[in-house]
């Protein structure tokens, strides 16, 4: 397995970082606060929530945007040698960060945990698989191989504790993690 250089692995998965990053943003944006309808729509499977209030329609809808913008953006200015982004490449990886992200919470409320229960290694990576699994099924020609995979998580896992501890000072998520 050839590892990727940092650079190289975050042109490639900052639309997932943004699109995760913008679900959690937006739901400080007082304009957006009343938009917090759960994608589970409040359903529960034998007594427990499917994914829980921290799932909105807000998050994913405008996440997948962010993550469009962001790689439309990294398109226009395009250096070279790096994987060519394009909006429609933004936001299946935004879609997929976002499904990442419910995927765990699906499995956390069906281990009986509740909405910001910690699971470590799976809350800072989540998204990061969900990017990778839409872009290896769904972006066509993708290159990126395993290697990709591997930095990702590696730079991620660090760099999600970080802003995590930010965004929990500033109010936007209930928990540091
Ligand atoms: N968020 C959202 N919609 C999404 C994803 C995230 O509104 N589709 C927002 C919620 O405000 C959520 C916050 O981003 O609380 C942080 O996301 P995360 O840490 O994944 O959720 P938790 O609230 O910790 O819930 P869970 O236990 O389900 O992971
Ligand atoms: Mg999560």
């Amino acid at each position: 397995m050839i590892l990727p250089s940092v650079l190289e692995t975050l042109w490639f998965i900052l639309p997932a970082w943004v699109a995760n990053s913008a679900a959690i943003d937006v739901s400080g944006l007082p304009v957006l606060k009343r938009f917090s309808t759960p994608v589970d729509f409040g359903r529960t499977i034998r007594g427990k929530r499917i994914l829980g209030d921290g799932k909105t329609w807000r998050g994913l809808i405008c996440g997948t945007l962010a993550g469009g913008v962001c790689a439309h953006l990294q398109g226009i200015w395009e250096p070279a040698g790096l994987y060519h982004m394009a909006a429609y490449t933004g936001l299946l990886l935004g879609f997929g960060a976002l499904m990442g992200d419910m995927v765990e919470s699906f499995i956390k409320r069906r281990m009986g945990m509740d909405r910001g229960h910690p699971l470590f290694l799976m809350d800072q990576l989540d998204y990061i698989f969900g990017a990778f699994f839409i872009a290896w099924t769904h972006v066509p020609f993708v290159t990126v191989g395993f290697g990709y995979l591997a930095m990702a998580c590696l730079l991620t896992v660090p760099v999600h504790f970080l802003a995590s501890v930010v965004a929990w000072w500033l109010k936007l998520k209930k928990n540091p993690w």
